[in-house]
């Protein structure tokens, strides 16, 4: 029975192949005893007894969440390599030498910390795309990572500094996810990562925001640090920058230059929950502004709309104000001249 169910699998799989499998879809919910049941088959090739290796995708190992608590052998086939939810302490040099051909790493949730993993560990990895080292015990980025890395997910660990170093020639890297961490210093470390579009740096500790940042940049995200004011013509530098969120700090009208926000191309800017008593100049063209949980006394107009006319009008969908010291009589009646498509103005 087993022989021809493989023997048909084989038969798929070309098929399969010849569709373009996505391999994302394994990433989120695959793990049917369906090819749990096959594993001990040889159609997909050598495979750690603690693992499974699906015959019909047979670059990909899987696992995780069973208890690991070490690195399992890794044949050098495989491509996606999922280990999350273990309790692996530690990445020897040796742990991944034939692991050549990785291009997705998983291994958040585990009990890594930075003195365990080898300075060699990820020397062979030429073409790893994608690491997730989230939810560890790491106090640094790991060392030589690969310059290919495209995708790099150390969030919620005790990061307290990022150097130029750990991220320099990563010519691909467009997400760093970086938050939850405890970083209070990240000078220009950013500054060469020329392909990178979202970064997040949420939850840290910045007292400012980083110097240098790269200039395509399409969501940049710095909530919940304690930053107290922006430079001058801080957004001006970039030329894609969409969504700012900058909830959860401590700016202040004295803080933030005139005009700093009256930028084309932003979309969504996040100020809640900081200590702003006026409503900052923003662009006509943004659309979402959330500056709820501030100290704002006024309902000024002109922050939206300097002239009103036919084309003159502001694009601002979404405006938050509740938690400050206004209330709806405050807004003065022309105001949904300017504020025509505003549908949601929550005071
Ligand atoms: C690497 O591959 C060799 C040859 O297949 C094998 O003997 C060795 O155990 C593997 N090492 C690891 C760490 O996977
Ligand atoms: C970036 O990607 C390109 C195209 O896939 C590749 O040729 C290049 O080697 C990569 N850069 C690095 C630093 O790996
Ligand atoms: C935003 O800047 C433009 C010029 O770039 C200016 O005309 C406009 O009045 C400014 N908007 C506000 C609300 O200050
Ligand atoms: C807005 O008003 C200015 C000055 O009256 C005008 O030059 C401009 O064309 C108007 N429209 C837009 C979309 O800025």
């Amino acid at each position: 029975m087993r022989l021809v169910i493989i023997f048909l699998l084989s038969a798929l799989l070309p098929l399969c192949l010849s569709h373009g499998r996505d391999p994302f879809a394994w990433l989120y919910g695959q793990r049917s005893n369906y090819y749990g049941a096959l594993q001990a088959d040889t159609t997909g090739g050598e495979c750690p007894s603690e693992c499974d290796c699906p015959p019909s995708f047979p670059v990909a190992m899987y696992c995780d969440g069973r208890g690991l608590t070490a690195m399992p052998t890794i044949p050098s086939r495989i491509k996606y390599l999922y280990l999350q939810n273990n309790a692996i302490k530690a990445m020897p040099d040796s742990a991944l030498v034939n692991a050549t051909n990785l291009l997705w790493l998983m291994m958040h949730h585990n009990q890594l910390t930075s003195d365990a993993i080898g300075e060699k560990a990820f020397l062979k990895m030429g073409g790893l795309e994608r690491l997730y080292l989230q939810h560890n015990n790491l106090i640094s980025i790991p060392s030589n990572l690969p310059r290919s890395l495209r995708d790099l997910r150390i969030n919620h660990n005790k990061i307290e500094k990022v150097t130029p170093a750990d991220l320099e020639g990563m010519d691909n890297l467009t997400i760093l996810y970086i938050h939850d961490n405890a970083v209070t210093e990240i000078g220009t470390s950013l500054k060469a990562l020329v392909s990178l579009t979202l970064l997040d740096i949420s939850g840290n500790k910045l007292t400012k925001v980083p110097e240098a940042l790269p200039e395509q940049l399409h969501q940049l995200y710095l909530e919940s640090n304690a930053i107290d004011s922006l430079p001058e013509g801080f957004l001006g530098r970039f030329t894609q920058l969409q969504y700012i969120r900058m909830s959860h700090n401590q700016l202040t009208d004295k803080g933030i230059p005139a005009n700093t926000f009256n930028v084309t191309g932003l979309v969504e800017l996040d100020l809640s929950f900081n200590k702003l008593e006026r409503i900052p100049p923003v662009s006509t063209t943004l659309q979402h502004l959330y500056l709820q949980a501030n100290q704002i006394k006024e309902f000024t107009l002109g922050s939206f709309c300097s002239i009103v006319d036919v084309t003159n009008f502001s694009k601002l969908r979404t405006l938050r104000l509740d938690g400050n010291e206004i209330s709806r009589q405050d807004i003065p009646s022309d105001s949904s001249l300017c504020l025509r498509v505003a549908s949601n103005i929550d005071v």
